[in-house]
């Protein structure tokens, strides 16, 4: 065996992120890890990669004890590791960050900056990736961020490589890179350990699979004995039917009409309405301009022209503010930045865009603050402490419903969501859509944008595609993956701000 770890123990204060970790992996061997939100996949992994310490139990490397104290003597060793949440160094280059902390690799003297951009270059060009040496990854989209965070595991020949989450953000095509990079590095015989919950891409890339639930590992085996429902079992512990069933209610009165909106070199001649109860999905490749239209309409990017109507009444939305005053609500793809305040409590982030419903003559009511998360908490499983627990803590998964679940407090009447369901078990995406049903019938309405064409298809009454900022058509919700393709599909792919 290439990696055996035994029965890991750790604790986050009073946390307990693992309880009986184990699993093994063999050289040329692509092992699945899998489990809910909070599971401690993760966790896992960094006490892998020298980032976290384990508090008990062992971990074998090529048949000999380790105990790795940083993610460099795991690097030494042949071990990188590919984060769920970007480690990048926003100011640097793309170039820059592939070397960062491995400068070593790199030749002496005044060559070694354009050798190191050149070697960056070549590496990105043999993966057809859309990026560039040098831009600076602060003006990279989540995706871009993905791409590069892959690119840096890979270009020091290491002997085990892990994947945590690594397609979340990334459209189909290059998805399917990511999976050809995995196969590659099973015909050189590294290691490779990939997590993720599109339980979709498992048999593109899988071997093995351990499940984790709660800290423990249930299962390991192959992934041809395993069934998706037996694989939600292990996960969950319990029967959840990972079908959702929407039933579209008959449209009624119009929440939002966009009318000609237009930012230039970004969005051109945006026109569509939304209707109290429909749910619309958005559909469209990387850098269709999806994210831009909801930050558009949501005031974060001014618009250059175009108009804008709420509720039968036009408005004029200069800031996230007088967005969220004019009815508007937004779970962003990007949590980290736009979403979540990682220093404030749960319960906190949960009532911030709602402040009003639980206060009394302008105090802030603690208890209803409390009670209000708490049901949050229990419906979407979000798996903490307690509704103090910092956002900052949460796992990965975790900290996405804590994002949902401020808007769904908030009780808008246009609600946008972009990628809403990024790394979210499969458990609760069956919850996030049953409350995005329950909005609906409400009377809210809902543009879903998302980049899983399943989940589009199964939540969907219509679906509008984009393609290069324009919206390219319109289909029913019952539409095929290959209709939807025919108007989103386009050569180039931009995943940053700035353009060649
Ligand atoms: N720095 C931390 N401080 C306190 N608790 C933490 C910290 N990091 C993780 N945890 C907790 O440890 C548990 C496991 O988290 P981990 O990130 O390993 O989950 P995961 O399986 O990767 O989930 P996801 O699918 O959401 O990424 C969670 O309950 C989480 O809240
Ligand atoms: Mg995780």
């Amino acid at each position: 065996m290439l990696l055996e770890l035994h029965h890991i123990e750790k604790r986050y204060g009073g946390v307990a992120a693992l309880t009986d970790g184990n699993l093994a992996v063999a050289p040329g061997e692509v092992h699945l890890l899998l489990g809910e939100n909070g599971a401690g996949k993760s966790t896992l992994m960094k006490i892998i990669a020298g980032i976290v310490e384990r508090d008990a139990g062992q971990m074998m490397w090529q048949g000999r004890e380790v105990h790795l104290k940083t993610p460099s003597e795991a690097a030494a060793i042949g071990i990188s590791m590919v984060h769920q949440e970007s480690l990048l160094a926003p100011h640097l280059t793309v170039a820059e960050n592939l070397y960062l902390g491995r400068e070593e690799r790199l030749p002496f003297g005044w060559v070694r900056r354009s050798r190191m951009m050149e070697a960056a270059s070549r590496l990105i060009a043999e993966h057809g990736f859309p990026l560039r040496a040098e831009w600076r990854v602060e003006k990279l989209t989540p995706a871009g961020k993905q791409l590069v965070e892959i690119c840096r595991a890979i270009l020091h020949g290491s002997s085990l490589v892990i994947f945590d989450e690594p397609t979340s953000s990334l459209s189909g095509s290059e998805a399917a890179e990511v999976f050809r990079i995995v196969r590659t590095l099973r015909e050189r015989k590294v290691g490779v350990i990939y997590i993720t919950h599109r339980l979709d891409e498992l048999g593109s890339v899988g071997d093995r699979v351990t499940i984790l639930r709660d800290g423990r590992t249930m299962h390991t085996g192959p992934l041809v004995e395993l069934t998706t429902g037996s694989i939600i079992r292990h996960m969950v512990g319990r029967e959840v039917s990972a079908l959702y069933q929407r039933n579209p209610l008959p449209p009624g009165e119009e929440r939002l009409r966009v009318e000609h909106l237009t930012r230039r070199g970004e969005l051109s001649d945006i026109c569509f309405s939304l209707r109290a109860g429909e749910i619309v999905g958005m559909a469209g490749l990387i850098g269709a301009g999806r994210t831009e239209l909801c930050r558009a309409l949501f005031g974060v990017d001014p618009i250059d022209a175009g108009r804008i109507s709420v509720g039968g009444r036009p408005v004029s939305i200069g800031s996230p503010k007088e967005a969220v005053k004019a009815g508007l609500a937004l779970v962003t793809e990007d949590r980290q930045v736009t979403g979540l305040a990682l220093r404030l409590p749960i319960a906190h982030n949960i009532t911030l865009a709602n402040v009003t419903a639980i206060s009394r003559f302008g105090f802030l009511n603690g208890n209803a603050q409390n009670t209000a998360a708490a049901d949050f908490i229990g419906r979407l499983r979000i798996r903490a402490g307690s509704p103090h627990q910092l956002a900052g803590r949460l796992s990965g998964g975790n900290q996405q419903k804590v994002v949902i679940a401020k808007w769904l407090f908030r009780q808008a009447q246009v609600f946008l969501f972009d990628e809403p369901t990024r790394g979210i078990d499969v458990g609760a995406k069956a919850e996030v859509f049953n409350l995005m049903d329950e909005l609906a019938r409400e009377g809210a309405a809902i543009l879903m944008v998302s980049s899983e064409m399943p989940e589009l298809l199964q939540v969907a009454d219509r679906i509008l595609v984009m393609r290069e900022g324009r919206i390219t058509g319109e289909l029913p919700g019952r539409t095929t993956q290959e209709e939807i393709m025919r108007y989103a599909a386009l050569e180039t792919q931009p995943v940053s701000e700035e353009r060649p």
